[in-house]
């Protein structure tokens, strides 16, 4: 097991990614390079790109962390109110991005989404800080505040008014992006990456090597 960035880069870029390489499941293939970036010790290895559209068909993109992942795809968590919630509602299909520039990797994502079940966004809550926690009754998300001091006032009494431990609040939801196509990008030398798209086909995964 590698367990710096560079070291890694140097070894993963030398050897590549080929078809294969790839497990026949593109969300066991995540998983393995999760892993593997996560020994290696790479900056925010579970830092997402979610990018969605709106009613008007505008793309709007941010970062999310990864809530979890499995067989079913990645899920991420956030509040119901929030403009990504409401694109997701207009139109519920997205793209995700996990960079891991340190170690010259890129995994793609697009699909359907969905809501998950309040069972699994129960735990998501559970895994955050405490402090998390209480920030996730500061909302409702990207609405205008007027200051720091009004934001820092609603956290006092979310302190005061909240039972311990702090519940989840009703518009923190979980959502799972049901992957339709997963690219998984190996930087190489001379700019010859290694790219190997999955998509459905047939009940299965159609898996084929793409020009850098
Ligand atoms: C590293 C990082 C992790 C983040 N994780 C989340 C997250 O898990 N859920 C979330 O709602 N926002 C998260 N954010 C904030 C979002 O990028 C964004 O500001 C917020 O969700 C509002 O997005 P929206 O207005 O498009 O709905 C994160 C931001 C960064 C930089």
């Amino acid at each position: 097991m590698i367990t710096n960035p560079a070291e890694a880069r140097t070894a993963w870029v030398a050897h590549g990614f080929d078809v294969a390489d790839a497990a026949p499941e593109p969300m066991d293939q995540f998983a393995a390079w999760l892993a593997e970036v996560q020994a290696a010790g790479v900056f925010g290895p579970r830092a997402m790109l979610l990018a969605t559209a709106d009613a008007e068909n505008r793309p709007h993109a941010r970062v999310v962390m990864l809530a979890g992942h499995d067989r079913r795809g990645p899920a991420f968590a956030t509040d119901q109110r929030s403009p990504k919630a409401h694109d997701l509602a207009a139109q519920p299909w997205a793209a995700a991005v996990f960079l891991w520039g340190e170690v010259e990797r890129q995994v793609r994502f697009e699909g359907p989404v969905t809501r998950t079940s309040k069972a699994e966004a129960d735990a998501y809550f559970t895994n955050r800080a405490v402090g998390a926690r209480l920030a996730t009754w500061v909302g409702p998300q990207s609405a205008v505040v007027d200051d720091r001091a009004a934001l820092e006032a609603q956290l006092l009494r979310t302190l005061q008014e909240q039972p311990s431990p702090v519940p989840r609040p009703p518009d923190y939801v979980g959502y799972r992006l049901t992957p339709e196509v997963v690219e998984f990008w190996q930087g190489r030398s001379d700019r010859l990456h290694d790219r190997v798209r999955y998509r459905r086909a047939g009940g299965g995964w159609l898996l084929e090597r793409l020009s850098p």
